[in-house]
């Protein structure tokens, strides 16, 4: 038997995945962690036993123990791979035999690095070689990770791990967000995967498979790149992006800040099919106590947290998924 429970992020990215994963790994019973899209464009920060970890491939659920599988959804830099489980291992986080990158990856080689760096700017892209080493692999030019010797120890057939003799129960967290996606986001400003459960359907999982679908956004909306960002450098978003730490972990560029758009967590949601829903950094809104929405080009004031809770709650109710099951969750709460 094969089940799955997905993670998808609603908006741009940087919406706390990895805390979902944390949650969802300490109160369910996982035997593996798929990493099903994007490459070392995404940045999880993590906080482990008193340390921060930066990571960009490995997903969280590796600092939990859980057999962690990057997909062939994904695109790999090996160095920055081999950096991290070096990084890990210092820090006294077992990575052996708990890492495992899909034979049908599509690696990240120093030209699509050095291409991205050299034309990314216009599109505000990571410059981690992401879109060129999509781009190769759909012209069945790229190279996978079955012919890179150093990865070797790493590979495995998702088939037989998926499909074997022996039941199990995958959590897929993937990077970026809805509002990134390739075909959903607002192209050409976006990443070059698929952000959605579909995108980790990709990976070899059956579509019965699918247990639980977890959507998650933030409270307010926040992007990094050269899309133009209807609202930015106004003082109460200034203050939100301090309070939020609305910082690249990639890049370390500062994200732009806005209030929360109904619209694309209507589309998000929809499209997905959640089941259930967290809505991160609640504390953050409290810190400027405004309690706005978007909703079709227009500007909506609720004036309190209760109100913009229950008007929220309302939303995903409407939208096919129960209130017990959406969550608010705080960004002072570390993972
Ligand atoms: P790329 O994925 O590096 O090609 O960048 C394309 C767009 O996606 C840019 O606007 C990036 O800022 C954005 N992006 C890529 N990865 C992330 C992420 O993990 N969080 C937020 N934005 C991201
Ligand atoms: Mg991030």
């Amino acid at each position: 038997m094969i089940t799955a429970d997905i993670i998808v992020d609603l908006q741009y990215g940087d919406c706390a995945k990895g805390k979902v994963a944390h949650h969802l790994s300490r109160t369910r019973e996982y035997t593996h962690v798929l990493r099903y899209n994007g490459g070392c464009n995404a940045g999880h920060t993590i906080f482990h036993e008193g340390q921060k970890f930066v990571t960009h491939h490995l997903p969280a659920g590796l600092f939990f123990g859980t057999t962690s599988i990057i997909g062939p959804g994904c695109v790999l830099d090996p160095m920055q791979f081999m950096k991290e489980i070096g990084e890990l291992e210092a820090g006294g986080v077992k990575t052996e035999g708990k890492i495992f990158i899909a034979e049908n990856t599509h690696v990240i080689t120093d030209a699509h690095k050095e291409e991205d760096g050299a034309t990314g700017e216009a599109l505000g892209t990571t410059k981690r070689g992401n879109g060129p080493a999509y781009r190769d692999k759909y012209a069945r030019s790229g190279v996978r990770a079955n012919e890179i010797p150093e990865l070797k120890p790493y590979l495995i057939d998702i088939y037989d791990a998926f499909h074997g003799d022996k039941d199990v129960q995958i959590l897929c967290e993937g990077a970026q967000g809805f509002g990134l996606d390739i075909d959903w986001g607002d192209y050409p400003y976006v990443t070059s995967s698929h952000c959605t459960v579909a995108g980790a359907l990709l990976n070899g999982i059956p579509f019965q498979a699918v247990n639980e679908v977890w959507g998650v956004a933030k409270v307010y909306e926040t992007y990094a790149g050269k899309r133009g960002f209807e609202i930015s450098n106004d003082a109460v978003f200034e203050k939100i992006a301090d309070a939020g730490e609305e910082y690249g972990a990639t890049t370390g560029r500062r994200r732009g800040c806005g209030w929360i758009n109904m619209d694309l967590l209507e589309r998000s949601t929809k499209m997905n099919g959640l089941t259930h829903v967290v809505l991160s950094k609640v504390d953050v809104l409290r810190e400027v106590d405004e309690w706005k929405v978007r909703e079709k080009g227009e500007e909506i004031d609720l004036k309190t947290e209760e109100g913009m809770k229950a008007y929220l709650l309302e939303h995903f109710e409407k939208w096919g998924v129960s209130p017990d099951n959406v969550r608010f969750s705080e960004h002072k709460d570390k993972i």
